[in-house]
């Protein structure tokens, strides 16, 4: 998979994307991400990629100029790759995302995310430029940056071959509409608090059943909604 992000600040990826199993997964290939300075992207000498909305109102729109060039020039770099290019818009009005979402998205090969900051993006941006719009949950966030890197970090730890552990996703909150069941582990026993029995019996068949019998109760008291579905 290879990701390209477009932002105005850059700078933000580094700290997430060079940590833990995102820069493991790049490291093994198993992802490539590219950041892109919007500012690299625009005609204006100052660098300036914002201007205030027609019709008034407070804040600064970001110009569509700079956000097209800098996708077309994207789109032209990997065109030798020959891969289908899904375009998602990070921004509040998008799909909530959930762990459908991700998992649909995990199947594409070459996506392009734009993140939005100020007041937000020119709707021509949205109208004939992203193939998709993304929210992560229904709140307002200063830019569309941690919302991409929410994003990133849910879809590269579902490229095979990223954790360690396959089964570590078998058995997963959403997986299956199941919140996942209680973990524990060393010490049995911490300030008076033990163990379930059965974890420690080694008995797997046994283990097996709590653990569904556990993620059903769960959901069902914290997240009944998904039972319903
Ligand atoms: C301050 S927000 C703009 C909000 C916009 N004025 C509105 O009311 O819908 C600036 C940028 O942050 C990003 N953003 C904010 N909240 C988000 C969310 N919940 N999900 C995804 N992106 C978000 C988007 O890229 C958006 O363009």
């Amino acid at each position: 998979m290879r990701i390209d992000i477009i932002t105005i600040f850059p700078e933000m990826f580094g700290p997430v994307l060079n940590e833990s199993i995102i820069k493991r997964a790049q490291t093994k290939n198993k992802v490539k991400i590219y950041i892109h300075d919007l500012r690299d992207y625009t005609l204006d000498k100052h660098r300036k990629v914002d201007d205030r909305p027609f019709g008034g109102g407070s804040g600064m729109v970001l110009q569509p100029e700079p956000i097209f060039r800098a996708v077309k020039a994207i789109k032209s770099k990997i065109k030798s790759l020959k891969s289908k290019v899904t375009v998602i818009l990070l921004c509040p009005q998008g799909a909530k995302l959930d762990q459908k979402i991700v998992q649909g998205l995990s199947k594409c090969k070459h996506l392009i995310l734009i993140c939005g900051h100020y007041e937000g993006i020119d709707e021509r941006v949205r109208q004939s430029l992203a193939d998709k719009e993304i929210s992560i949950g229904d709140y307002v966030l200063t830019g569309g940056e941690l919302p991409a890197m929410v994003l990133v970090d849910c879809l590269v730890r579902l490229i095979p071959g990223v954790l360690g552990d396959k089964n570590s996703l078998n058995f997963e909150s959403f997986e299956g509409n199941l919140l996942e069941y209680p973990q524990y582990t060393r010490p049995a026993v911490y300030r008076g608090m033990g163990v379930p029995k059965v974890l420690l019996s080694g008995d797997h068949k046994k283990i097996e059943a709590w653990r569904k019998q556990e993620a059903l109760k769960r959901t069902r008291q914290k997240r009944p909604d998904l039972v319903k579905n």
